[in-house]
């Protein structure tokens, strides 16, 4: 008996050491060494996977959400590790570190420009969507969320134990908890309690030490740091311990169309207005889009009106005709929801649709082509303005679309150095461009329409810097080769992204990182100031 399992266990170590070998020692060396530094009980080679594994690109492209990244020519990562425990992300930091790899963190994979998982630079993938726990303690109205969770998946475990609580974050429920929460994140209570971060009251990260470290240990310019400088610069976000917030049980929604012949334009003028300045309560995105005419072959622009207010609709019907009257808001325009069936609004999902789709986890790759930039807007857009938009908007594709997205209200009580995120006070809204498509042939017009139609609002938004949501991250500000230790274009970004944070995100970089090993495109630098 003995010497059978002792044969076994040598033809074993045989077999995953020819699974494993490769043609690069140093990722040989790192594959070996992840395996040493694990315990055997935590079961590390189910977590891994290299291009040898029969389930590699399954795995790689069940997060990928965008076309563009999922094409023959995009680089791929020298491993997967797609982490079961704590000790597996311990083990992929040390071990990358000790072998000179970069690695990549991947929690929802929806990052605008793929840089979760795409990397020009050799890079072990770092995935984190097994680490998913949600733990709800409805009486203190906290939660600890791990990072692989989704938004979908936090909301439905919230509405499950309470029917008068929420949490303010993005509306498409398959984003990542990691990487939206770190970035800033941003929905429609924006209004009434502001960004994620602002509702994040401790977190847990691990360091390039491989350490774990809470809100207290990490101290207050860590924890500053990583609500809305990005995870990525600093460490593995591992989970985050958020504040619910209160919401009534029944909740309304508007969705309102109108064409430019409707006075699209006259409503979109007041809406900028008066948006910024609503009662709390309600948040109304205005989104131009190019659709088809009356008549064949004419395209014009239509106004979706698309509004989230916490509470019912006799109120809000009397709130828009007092303070936004131009909007014509109809009864049949408005629906009164709980708050959880109102995400699935939000998320486009068709009515009727059963809340269990929040849960739902990718089961075929993407389809679809994007890309997204934004700006941000502190001054009225005169009316030839709007009309000049319209203009440059139909001179193009029909699939491009903005979101404008009101500021206000809480934005406006929270100073810019209070968290890494600086666009807070004094701003009217936000811009989203985006473009989709279907065609991998039509990706440089597409992309080159948007940048055009971009191009063409600098006198409307914010300069000095031109100011980008770093959540709709977009490699046309600037990037650096993740392999270089000279920022060139840090600064340039850098300020856009964070404006004067800048400078204190670099230093709090140089004290936590100053090997720099946690990197990307667009990370923060350590300088040492
Ligand atoms: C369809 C769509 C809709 C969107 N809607 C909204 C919206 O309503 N509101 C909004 O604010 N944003 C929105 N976004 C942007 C989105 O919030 C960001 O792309 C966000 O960063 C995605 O998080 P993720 O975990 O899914 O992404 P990932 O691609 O996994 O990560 C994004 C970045 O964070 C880093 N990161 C991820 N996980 C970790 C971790 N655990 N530790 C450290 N770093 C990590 C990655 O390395 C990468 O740099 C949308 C994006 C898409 C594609
Ligand atoms: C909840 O709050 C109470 C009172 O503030 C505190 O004693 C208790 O420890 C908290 N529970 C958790 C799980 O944090
Ligand atoms: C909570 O979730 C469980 C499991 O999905 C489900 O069976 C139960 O009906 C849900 N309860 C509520 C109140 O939504
Ligand atoms: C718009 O019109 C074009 C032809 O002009 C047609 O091919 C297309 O299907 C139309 N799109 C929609 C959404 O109706
Ligand atoms: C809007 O308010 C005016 C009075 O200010 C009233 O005459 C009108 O009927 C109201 N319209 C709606 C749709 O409630
Ligand atoms: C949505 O569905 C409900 C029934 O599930 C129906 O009563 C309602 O009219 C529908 N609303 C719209 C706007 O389609
Ligand atoms: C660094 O990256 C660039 C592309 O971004 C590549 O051309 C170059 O060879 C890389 N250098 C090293 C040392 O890997
Ligand atoms: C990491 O470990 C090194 C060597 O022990 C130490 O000098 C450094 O301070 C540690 N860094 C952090 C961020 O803990």
């Amino acid at each position: 008996m003995a010497s059978i399992s002792v044969a076994f266990t040598i033809l074993s170590v045989l077999l995953s050491s020819v699974s494993l070998a490769t043609s690069d020692p140093a990722f040989d060396n790192f594959l070996q060494c992840l395996h040493n530094h694990i315990n055997p009980s935590d079961a590390i080679s189910e977590a891994i996977f290299t291009p040898a594994s029969s389930s590699f690109e399954s795995v790689l492209q069940a997060y990928i959400k965008n076309g563009r990244f999922l094409t023959p020519t995009t680089p791929k990562p020298l491993a997967i590790i797609a982490a079961g425990h704590e000790s597996h992300v311990q083990a992929t930091i040390i071990c990358a570190k000790f072998h000179g790899l970069q690695i990549r963190i991947r929690s929802g994979g929806h990052d605008c420009e793929g840089l979760s998982y795409r990397s020009n630079t050799p890079a072990v993938l770092l995935d984190m969507f097994n680490l998913r726990s949600i733990d709800i303690d409805i009486q203190n109205e906290t939660a600890w969320v791990q990072a692989g969770a989704t938004l979908g998946e936090l909301y439905y475990s919230i509405a499950n134990k309470s029917k008068v609580h929420a949490f303010p974050a993005g509306v498409c429920p398959t984003i990542g908890v990691g990487g939206h929460v770190s970035q800033g994140g941003y929905g429609n209570m924006l209004r009434k309690y502001g960004l994620s971060i602002d509702n994040v009251i401790d977190a847990q990260i691990m360091n390039a030490n491989g350490t774990i470290l809470d809100r207290e240990t990490m101290g207050e310019d860590l924890f500053w740091a990583i609500r809305g400088g990005g995870g990525a610069s600093f460490g593995v976000i591992l989970s985050w311990k958020i504040k619910l917030v209160s919401v009534p049980e029944i909740v309304t929604v508007i969705h309102v169309d109108r064409f430019l012949e409707q006075g699209a334009t006259d409503i979109v003028y007041q809406w900028q207005q008066v948006a910024h300045n609503l009662d709390n309560d309600l948040f109304i995105r205005a989104m131009p889009q190019v659709v088809n005419g009356s008549r064949p072959n004419e395209k014009t622009v239509k106004v979706s009106f698309i509004g989230f207010f916490l509470g019912q609709m006799d109120r809000l019907l009397q709130l828009v005709n007092e303070s936004f009257p131009l909007l014509g808001l109809k009864q049949n325009e408005c629906k009164e929801l709980s708050w959880i069936e109102s995400t699935i609004f939000w998320a486009d999902f068709p009515n009727g649709t059963s809340i269990d789709v929040l849960l739902n986890r990718p089961s075929k790759p993407v389809t679809a082509f994007y890309k997204t930039k934004s700006d941000y807007v502190k001054n009225v857009i005169p009316k030839e303005g709007l009309e000049s938009i319209w203009k440059m908007m139909l001179l193009r594709d029909w699939n491009m679309r903005m979101e404008w997205n009101p500021y206000g209200g809480k934005m406006n009580e929270i100073s810019e150095t209070e968290t890494a995120f600086p666009h807070r006070s004094g701003y009217l809204f936000k811009i989203q461009y985006s473009t989709s498509w279907a065609d991998e042939a039509d990706i440089d017009n597409q992309i080159n329409w948007l940048r055009d139609v971009c191009a063409g609002m600098e006198t409307y938004v914010t300069k000095n810097p031109r100011e980008v949501f770093m959540n709709y991250r977009d490699l046309d500000i600037g990037s650096n080769p993740s392999n270089q230790t000279d920022f060139k274009n840090a600064e340039v970004y850098g300020h856009k992204f964070f404006k004067n944070n800048f400078q204190r995100l670099t230093k709090v970089k140089a004290a936590v990182d100053p090997d720099n090993f946690f990197k990307h495109e667009q990370s923060i630098p350590p300088y040492s100031v």
